[in-house]
């Protein structure tokens, strides 16, 4: 069987590569949203703390983490936690690196596949004479709304759910610079140049033009302008680092996956920040400049504040495109869908790299083989996801395994890195072969403040007060009142805070709470068998370091 060892062909292409990797729909459907929902411009401040001081360190230590691991032949997690850490038990830590990587590339290769059935849909013009109404409720072919009948067959979701699948593996069966390098250099240059236009003609839209009520500056106005006030408001943090999180890819796994095929002695300390500030460069200038300004502009603020979510990108962008005429309205559309479409390919192709290193490094398997396996564990995964998509098994995909997993495993691995590794080891690991000066500071960051930043993060999640209201929470428990839980706080989730009734089955069918229940046994059967696997591979290979 052939050993696996690839390497990245070219600079260029590994940092397209990573960029690809952390530019995703997260930066277009996901950040003007969550921007939105935490007050517009009071969400920046903590968005941007959060990138310096989480974000950054955590790019640097995947990286080192990753790069150091390829050295001794691990291309994921379990391995190269196991180099890093002392004792047995950190190859098992490593199990999220596997684990979050395929589950979250379960719903987001589905949720990737509505952007190439819409880039289809706008090619043909499907959208032109629709009302607003049939454009939101075109949607609907795609996901399974949960209208009463308890078991739909969404045949078009399922099609174009099958032609993503099979393109992505097809992509990752030919190698790292033969498949994830290309696809990332033609993608990531159209995504940009897709983006650049769609940003011009929202920001050179005014009001009274074309039917838009406002100016689109009024929209990146809300997004952009500072309000000093949302720095005490807990919830507007951890929501600001949840987003640095998922925009980043950081928490996966992923970045360790790309950074293990770097050669030791070359350059990680410029290509992590490059990489970085690119993804953000992509999220608040060009994310920022299209779904909120020009829904804004047509539809008014108050609209786009009770209606934002991820999917207004497909339920309200194809109709507001039509106030541009037929033929820009086309092009628009096409724009807008291929952009998510490239962003989407790019980090899924980087959740799926690391499964793959897990089967060739460990179980000596081929790329086709591993591909093959790999593509039968999502096929499971993703259609639990499109047939029970309206019972909550996306939502809950999307919480534990896009969420909560990220913040558990960077805290895991932050300390692994900076106390059990040593930061002096790691420091030299971080700058060996640097291009740049990596700022001293960071040394103490990386030791002290982004730990203890993840603690904190990883506490708010998992009791965040009801209401996000923590002052009050706080002053009811010392009066004596308890704690009450939020309905989106991990100990409120496994309470099934929020749900009036918690029954299984209401006249014989099931009801979302059973398959929120089934959906979280899916995810932890899931991680088991990872974990067994680890502990097999372990067995029979003997790794020494
Ligand atoms: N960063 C990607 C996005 O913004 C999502 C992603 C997460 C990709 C983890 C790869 C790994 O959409």
């Amino acid at each position: 069987m052939a050993e696996h060892k690839e390497r990245w062909g070219s600079r260029v292409g590994l940092v397209l590569a990573m960029a690809g990797n952390a530019v995703g729909l997260g930066n277009f459907l996901r950040f003007p949203a969550q921007a939105v929902q935490n007050g517009g411009g009071a969400f920046i401040i903590p968005y941007l703390v959060s990138f310096l001081l989480m974000g950054i360190p955590l790019l640097w230590i995947e990286w080192a983490i990753g790069r150091h691991g390829g050295k001794y032949g691990h291309h994921s997690a379990p391995g190269m936690m196991d180099v890093i850490g002392k004792g047995n038990w950190w190859k098992y830590i490593g199990v999220f690196g596997i684990f979050t990587n395929l589950t979250v590339a379960a719903y987001y290769t589905y949720l990737e596949s509505w952007t190439l059935a819409y880039v289809w849909h706008s090619i043909t013009g499907a959208f032109s004479g629709m009302t607003s109404i049939e454009v939101a409720n075109f949607f609907l072919e795609y996901v399974d709304a949960a209208d009463g009948s308890w078991f739909n067959f969404p045949s078009s979701a399922l099609f174009w759910f099958g032609i993503t699948l099979a393109l992505n593996l097809w992509i990752l069966s030919r190698g790292l610079s033969k498949g994830v390098e290309i696809a990332s250099k033609i993608g990531m240059p159209l995504l940009i140049m897709f983006g650049i236009f769609l940003a011009i003609r929202t920001l050179t839209l005014d009001a009274g033009e074309q039917g838009a009520v406002n100016d689109a500056l009024v929209g990146l106005n809300f997004l952009w302008e500072p309000q000093f006030d949302s720095l005490t408001n807990p919830s507007v943090w951890m929501a600001a680092a949840g987003q640095i999180f998922f925009t980043l890819s950081v928490g996966m796994g992923s970045i360790h996956c790309y950074a293990a095929y770097v050669q030791e002695n070359d350059d990680i300390a410029l290509n992590a920040a490059s990489a970085g500030w690119m993804n953000e460069f992509v999220e608040v200038i060009l994310g920022g400049s299209i779904v909120v300004p020009i829904a804004t502009a047509y539809l008014g603020l108050d609209w786009v504040q009770d209606n934002v979510g991820l999917a207004m990108g497909f339920r309200t962008m194809p109709t507001l495109f039509q106030n541009w005429g037929p033929f820009l309205a086309g092009v628009a559309g096409v724009a807008w869908f291929g952009l998510l479409f490239f962003a989407g390919i790019t980090s899924s192709l980087a959740m799926g790299q690391p499964v793959m290193a897990f089967m060739q490094d460990e179980y000596k398997l081929s790329r086709g083989q591993s591909a093959r396996m790999f593509g039968l564990f999502m096929l499971i995964l993703s259609l639990w996801t499109v047939f029970f998509y309206g019972y909550g098994a996306f939502g809950e995909f999307d919480d534990w395994s896009g969420t909560f997993a990220l913040v558990v495993f960077a805290l895991f691995e932050a300390i692994a890195f900076a106390w059990v590794f040593g930061m002096e080891k790691g420091w030299a690991e971080i700058t060996r072969g640097a291009d740049i000066e990596v700022p001293y500071v960071f040394k103490y960051v990386i030791k002290y403040v982004t730990p203890l930043f993840l603690l904190v993060v990883f506490v708010g999640a998992l009791i965040a007060p009801a209401g996000g209201d923590w002052s009050g929470a706080l002053s009811g428990l010392f009066a004596g009142e308890g704690w009450n839980f939020s309905a989106g706080s991990i100990v409120g989730k496994l309470w099934h805070v929020g749900y009036a009734d918690k029954r299984w089955f209401v006249d014989g069918s099931p009801t979302p709470v059973f398959i929120v229940d089934a959906t979280r046994s899916l995810l932890l059967l899931v991680f088991v068998v990872i974990a067994l696997a680890v502990r097999h591979a372990w067995k029979r290979n003997q790794h020494t370091y």
